[in-house]
């Protein structure tokens, strides 16, 4: 498959089938997050799997999702944790005034959302949730936070299309 035809297959999922996902599958995706890159290689993250179907409810409990019970439906959620940056992040990022620990859990995310599209797994990820009740759920401590929650499934709803501005709306050349 074209990098750009994966771009295009990857969507939010909203609905999931109850097929259970292959071990092997979910190390292949998560594999994707592992190899992503980061400012400083400082690689500032842990990824933790809920995938026992007691655990993973009870994080499926503390979104927000309207029509929530598309992440009740996902079979595993995976829970992007932001660890404290290293030094020279927390340099670079009280500089530039970027959070470069979002950004580069951004791009895992990107990553991982991409490796599943390729086997066939659908995916959404979830900022809208309650914090404090999913770390509760997954005994993440106090002083860390959850950047970022990812349902993982067998999809089960139609292809859309993309809605996204024009090209020309977006991007420039040479000058902004
Ligand atoms: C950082 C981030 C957070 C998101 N949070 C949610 C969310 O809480 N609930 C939800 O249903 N979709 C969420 N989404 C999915 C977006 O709504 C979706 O990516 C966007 O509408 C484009 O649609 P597509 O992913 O199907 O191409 C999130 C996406 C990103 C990148």
């Amino acid at each position: 498959m074209h990098f750009l035809d994966l771009v295009k297959l990857r969507q939010s999922n909203r609905a999931y089938g109850d097929t259970v996902v292959e071990r092997e599958k979910i190390e292949r995706v998560l594999e994707a997050g592992r190899l992503s890159p980061s400012a400083n290689n400082a690689q500032s993250w842990t990824f933790v799997v809920a995938n026992n179907a007691e655990t993973k409810n009870r994080v499926a409990d503390a979104t927000h999702t309207l029509g929530g019970s598309f992440v009740r439906q996902a079979p595993v959620i995976i829970a992007l944790v932001a660890e404290k940056p290293i030094l020279i992040s927390r340099f670079g990022s009280a500089f530039k005034k970027i959070d470069f620990t979002s950004l580069d859990i951004g791009i895992a995310a990107a990553h991982i959302c991409l490796q599943a599209a390729e086997i066939g797994l659908g995916t959404c990820m979830l900022e809208s949730f309650d914090e404090k009740k999913a770390k509760i759920a997954l005994g993440v401590p106090d002083n860390r936070r959850i950047a970022l929650l990812i349902t993982l499934g067998y999809p089960a709803d139609r292809q859309r299309e993309k809605k996204r501005k024009a090209f020309d709306d977006v991007v420039r050349w040479n000058r902004y």
